[in-house]
């Protein structure tokens, strides 16, 4: 099992990974306990205040055939594990995880190149489990502890990781298909419209299916359209 290395503090989880790529090993975790310059997707910032949970998983596969799934596998884990915990979570296309229709958790996943090749695989991952205010979010939001869930941020990333590291080879090897039928179980959009930015642009329309390869189909007035990344609002 690789190290976890915890931080009290660090700019963001992701960047310590992505500059440490080189001397950390496969399936490494950083993780700590607030983030100075925590990064969300779309370049947004993700307020990292203690009682959070933080980290990034390094992944330095040899099959990077799947690798966005490997994004979707881990909203899975987290969704799954909270369910187990008691909350209701559902997930949001691509990877966001929701309990209420209140984000709880958010993953930023970053590659490495070298020599403008890939070379590592970084999915940060940011879960809000007891902040004292999550007011500066900008969307609605919730923590565990706010649902009543009681517990410490070590054991949620002890049950996460073991989740996460007993499914990952199966994903690696054959993608989306290998955890699809359980993340759609989880995934309540289909059949509600939606409008996806993608590429600059907003897309209305219904959702019709993710796919076999974990992308969305959209039932558009241009006809069926078809995302593999973008920012799903209902
Ligand atoms: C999102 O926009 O929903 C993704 C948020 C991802 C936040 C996590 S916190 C740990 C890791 N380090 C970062 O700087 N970002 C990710």
């Amino acid at each position: 099992m690789p190290r976890i290395l915890q931080f009290l503090q660090l700019n963001s989880t992701n960047a310590y990974a992505k500059t440490h790529a080189k001397e950390l090993e496969d399936g490494a975790v950083i993780c700590a306990e607030e983030q100075t310059a925590g990064r969300g997707r779309f370049n947004r910032k993700w307020v990292s205040a203690q009682g959070g949970l933080y980290f990034s998983v390094l992944l330095k596969p040899n099959n990077t055939q799947h690798l966005p799934n490997l994004t979707q596998l881990m909203a899975l884990c987290i969704c799954q594990t909270v369910r187990e915990l008691g909350a209701p979570a559902q997930l949001k296309w691509p990877n966001d995880v929701l309990v209420n229709n209140q984000k709880l958790s958010g993953i930023l996943s970053e590659v490495v190149l070298e020599q403008n090749r890939f070379y590592a695989l970084v999915i940060g991952v940011g879960i809000n489990i007891r902040q004292a205010d999550l007011s500066q979010v900008g969307q609605p939001a919730v923590s565990l502890e706010a649902l009543n869930i009681h517990i410490r941020q070590q054991d949620m990333l002890a049950r996460l990781l073991e989740r996460f590291n007993a499914r990952l080879p199966k994903a690696l090897a054959e993608g989306f298909a290998s955890f699809g039928e359980e993340y759609k179980a989880l995934f309540p959009y289909i059949g509600r419209t939606v409008c996806i930015t993608a590429g600059g642009g907003k897309t209305a329309g219904t959702v019709r299916d993710i796919s076999s390869a974990g992308t969305l189909l959209l039932h558009t007035q241009q006809g069926l359209q078809e995302f593999s990344i973008g920012d799903m609002n209902a």
